[in-house]
């Protein structure tokens, strides 16, 4: 399983990399917005901290308009992945682009009839939304896993980016339903470390070395 960043915070992204297993960054309008940097300038940043695919988001309804937008995101960075929405002109938009040779990561999926239909145009990734279909009372996980069956059932090479993931739990199941990619915010994956039986078993370790090598010293 690949694990992105979902964020487009430099400091963020900077912090992650040092982990050495972020794979890729996933960005949408609403978190460049966050960073009050247009854009291509926010991206062209990104792709020079990690070295990994880039999600990048046409801020456009229209395909004609995602197709010239998405065409120049795609010259920013050989990294850079074209985000559409899934809809019919965003469908469009991702089929003119694939069959460019442009990779394009079909967001907004909320079921897996849209899945097929981003799988059919030929999209890099689908981006099916967990967290906020459950917050309507849905079942993001199962979504997930049936995207990961209908995909395998007929060989698409389209890749499953498990999105809109809020907790570990949601990680765990997601990568249990075979997603090939969890698109995680910063602190999911940071609460991801966190165990107080890790921490309890390294305290202990390192008393009970020191209670060793203090008495050798001192006897010494
Ligand atoms: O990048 C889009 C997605 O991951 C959004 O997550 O938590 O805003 O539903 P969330």
């Amino acid at each position: 399983m690949k694990f992105f960043l979902d964020t487009a915070n430099l400091e963020e992204l900077k912090a992650g990399a040092r982990w050495g297993i972020i794979d890729g960054v996933t960005t949408n309008p609403s978190l460049i917005a966050k960073e009050g940097v247009p854009l291509e300038d926010q991206i062209r940043r990104i792709c020079d901290i990690i070295d990994g695919d880039v999600s990048a988001e046409v801020i456009a309804t229209e395909a004609d308009e995602m197709v010239a937008q998405g065409r120049e995101l795609a010259k920013i960075h050989k990294n850079v992945v074209v985000k559409v929405p899934l809809t019919r002109d965003g469908i469009t938009a991702c089929s003119r682009l694939s069959r460019d040779g442009i990779r394009v990561n079909v967001t907004l999926c909320f079921s897996a009839g849209q899945a097929l239909l981003a799988a059919k145009a030929g999209a890099y990734f689908v981006s099916p939304f967990a967290g906020r279909l459950d917050d309507i009372g849905g079942d993001g996980i199962g979504l997930i896993r049936d995207i990961v069956q209908i995909y395998k059932n007929y060989g698409f090479n389209t890749q499953v980016l498990a999105a809109s993931l809020r907790h570990t739990a949601h990680v765990i199941e997601a990568a249990k339903a075979g997603a090939h990619i969890g698109t995680l915010p910063y602190k999911v994956i940071d609460g991801m470390f966190n165990h107080p039986l890790t921490d309890k078993g390294l305290d202990q370790f390192m008393k009970d070395y020191a209670k060793v090598f203090e008495v050798s010293s001192a006897a010494r």
